[in-house]
């Protein structure tokens, strides 16, 4: 290894064990990788101690990793030797700005940039689960062009970092990781910016294995989004995610393995979750978000009568007990559920997320029912979307009392 380059590792393997390194990049790359373009390290704290977190920025993404401090410094050693021609430490004391030429290479000291150490929140890192700087984040106006999260989009992309976290949870415990085409629906996508997380998230987790495929389908109603959203999408050469023009009840797919339903207007919500059973969905997320079918004809039981007398306790009721059919439906389906907050949008400010996960063992179809039957009575339900899709299905039988 040239002297200079050795010289300006010494220097980076000081800061790192004396606690001044700040952060280092790597530019000017000239090696074998086409996507490479920079990248940057520095100091974070995680549950197994300190490490070196570095980023690979990419022509349409960046990727993370994690070294302990001496297998980043040899990490550095190699990146230098392989194809990065410049590369800039910053610590506490100075600033070292190293450029490798054809024949010899210089260090050119500086003045500190900074005073202080890097923070090593893993806030930071978490963070990283999005790209900030991912071209659909940036096509949508999430992200400026630098990376910044617009002002009026932090909502926004608050929202979109709970999904992906909740998808990584959900998609990380499931079979699915075997799978070796994965096939994604998103159901009412609107403006796509949970489509988009959701394709680009599972692409990257997936091409750590050799299981790479991943078939993403945005399915909006309102032509202009779905224009927009395949626009982008081939902008940023997202191959395997598509937006089709279409309803979600009329929509088909004969093989669905994860079905997204968020935010889908009052008794879409049905339709998303049918579908997902209709397709055989391994996991299923919704966020509903109107609840007006049930509202319109629920009646109170004696016993709440004097509760539910007042226009918002019956509405939240409503939403109570449309969400827990639904999630009862599920689970006699073959599914277990969870019901839990989720991040309230400028759709909504409801944030109820229902999830359904394929179940391992059988269930008690005939005392599931009896549930059912005994909310409907009680409260005087006449219809239900989703019990009126799965009883057209044949899939299931009706209770009783039903017309
Ligand atoms: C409130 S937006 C939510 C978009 C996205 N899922 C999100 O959470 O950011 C709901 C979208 O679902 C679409 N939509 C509502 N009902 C639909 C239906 N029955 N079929 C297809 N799209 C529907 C609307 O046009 C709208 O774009």
């Amino acid at each position: 290894m040239e002297e200079t380059v050795r010289q300006f590792i010494a220097e980076l393997r000081q800061s790192v064990e004396n606690g001044t390194f700040v952060k280092l990049t790597l530019g000017n790359y000239r090696g074998d990788d086409d996507s490479l373009q920079k990248i940057l390290a520095r100091p974070v704290e995680t549950n197994k101690g300190n490490r070196i977190l570095f980023q690979y920025r990419r022509k349409r993404n960046s990727n993370v990793a994690n070294f302990e401090a001496e297998d980043a410094i040899a990490h550095v050693e190699k990146l230098l030797t392989d194809g990065f021609r410049s590369g800039h430490l910053f610590t506490t004391v100075k600033d070292l700005q190293l450029t490798i030429g054809k024949r010899s290479a210089k260090i050119a000291p500086g003045r500190p940039s900074f005073s202080d150490p890097a923070p090593t929140s893993h806030d930071r890192e978490k963070t990283y689960l999005v790209d900030r700087n991912a071209y659909y984040l940036k096509a949508l106006g999430i992200s400026t062009d630098s990376g910044s999260i617009r002002s009026d989009a932090h909502d926004k992309w608050k929202q979109i970092n709970k999904f992906v976290e909740i998808l990584t949870g959900l998609y990380e415990s499931s079979d699915l990781r075997e799978k070796s085409v994965l096939n994604v629906v998103d159901m009412g996508s609107g403006k796509g910016y949970l489509t988009f997380a959701a394709y680009d998230h599972l692409v990257r987790t997936r091409s750590r294995s050799d299981r790479l495929a991943v078939d993403v389908t945005g399915v909006e109603s309102r032509p202009y989004l779905v224009e927009l959203c395949n626009q982008i999408a081939r902008a940023g050469a997202y191959d395997g995610l598509n937006f089709v023009p279409s309803t979600i009840a009329d929509f088909h797919a004969d093989e669905i393995d994860i079905l997204i339903g968020l935010h889908a207007c009052d008794t879409a919500t049905d339709d998303a979750l049918y579908q997902g059973i209709r397709g055989g969905a391994s996991i299923i997320i919704a966020a509903p978000c109107c609840h007006h079918e049930i509202k319109a004809q629920m009646r109170s039981p004696e016993l709440l009568a004097g509760i539910l007398k007042h226009p918002v306790m019956h509405e939240r009721t409503a939403e109570t007990i449309t969400d827990g059919i639904r999630s009862l439906l599920l689970e006699r389906e073959g599914y277990k559920t969870k019901i839990f907050e989720f991040v309230s949008t400028e759709h909504t400010p409801k944030n109820n997320m229902l999830v359904a996960t394929r179940a391992k063992q059988p269930v008690d179809r005939e005392k599931i029912q009896h549930q059912i039957d005994e909310l409907i009575r009680e409260f005087g339900i006449e219809s239900q979307k989703l019990l009126a899709c799965l009883k057209l299905s044949e899939l299931t039988s009706m209770p009783d009392n039903w017309e």
